[in-house]
């Protein structure tokens, strides 16, 4: 297959997806490889369980670790990459509960893996970024919005997020850096769920950081797992 970036004869592009080795994030990796761009996916699992083909550029690190940012800058230098064209922040955990019957471990681990990290990731990718004129993509969830029993803290680090993005947005409205946005699934797709798992079409809201939705686009055709 001739790519759109060998007919015109452009950079290839580069994409990096967190939590690229399950779920939403490995679906957007397949997408993206189809698409003829350098994925490099991350995710915690060993590169023996990540597809054949997105191996080669695959980054097994746990993002929760403090500096995890600061490694993934250094093995992307490592691997002779000078710009990124999309940063997509897919690892996210859903535990959920009660306040009151969640452990401190439990929701310090959903502070960092959902807020802490794509803060820290984009900050510390920030030049690659800005050299490709690039595009970050927080996943969003409707648990921002909502008041979703349940899933206080989920809720509150996702609508924390938006404000990141919100913000940073502002920042970068002339155009000059880096273009950001978030997407909130439509319906729940849990992946770890057969019975809920995504098995037709997923389709996934593209919403401006200022509140205004752009738009939305079917992630794939077919079965995403
Ligand atoms: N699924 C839904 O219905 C839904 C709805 C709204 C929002 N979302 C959001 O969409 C995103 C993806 O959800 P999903 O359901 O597709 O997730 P998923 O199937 O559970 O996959 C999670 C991914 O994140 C990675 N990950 C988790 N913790 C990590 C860590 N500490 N370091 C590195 N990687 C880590 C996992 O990789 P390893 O297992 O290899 O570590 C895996 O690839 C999340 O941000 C979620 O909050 C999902």
């Amino acid at each position: 297959m001739v790519t759109l970036h060998q007919n015109r004869n452009i950079p290839q592009p580069v994409v990096l997806i967190t939590g690229a080795t399950d779920g939403i994030g490995r679906a957007l990796a397949q997408i993206y490889h189809a698409r003829g761009a350098r994925v490099i996916g991350i995710g915690r699992r060993p590169a023996e369980e990540v597809s054949s083909d997105q191996r080669s550029d695959y980054c097994r690190v746990d993002l929760a670790q403090p500096f995890a940012p600061a490694l993934v800058a250094d093995v992307l230098r490592q691997r002779g990459v000078t710009r990124l064209d999309r940063l997509i922040h897919c690892a996210g955990i859903g535990s959920y509960g009660a306040v009151e019957d969640q452990t401190p471990e439990a929701i310090d681990a959903l502070l960092d893996v959902n807020l802490r990290v794509p803060i820290a990731l984009t900050h510390a990718l920030l030049p690659l970024l800005i050299t490709a004129h690039g595009h970050v993509t927080f996943i969003g969830s409707i648990a921002a919005a909502l008041p979703a029993p349940n899933y206080a803290v989920y809720g509150a680090t996702k609508a924390a997020l938006e404000g990141f993005a919100r913000s940073c947005a502002k920042n970068c409205a002339d155009g000059s850096g880096f273009r950001l946005c978030i997407q909130a699934p439509h319906a729940p797709a849990c992946t770890r769920n057969p019975a809920c798992r995504p098995t037709a079409s997923m389709s996934v809201a593209f919403h401006h950081p200022c509140g205004r939705r752009s738009g939305s686009c079917v992630l794939s055709s077919g079965t995403l797992r």
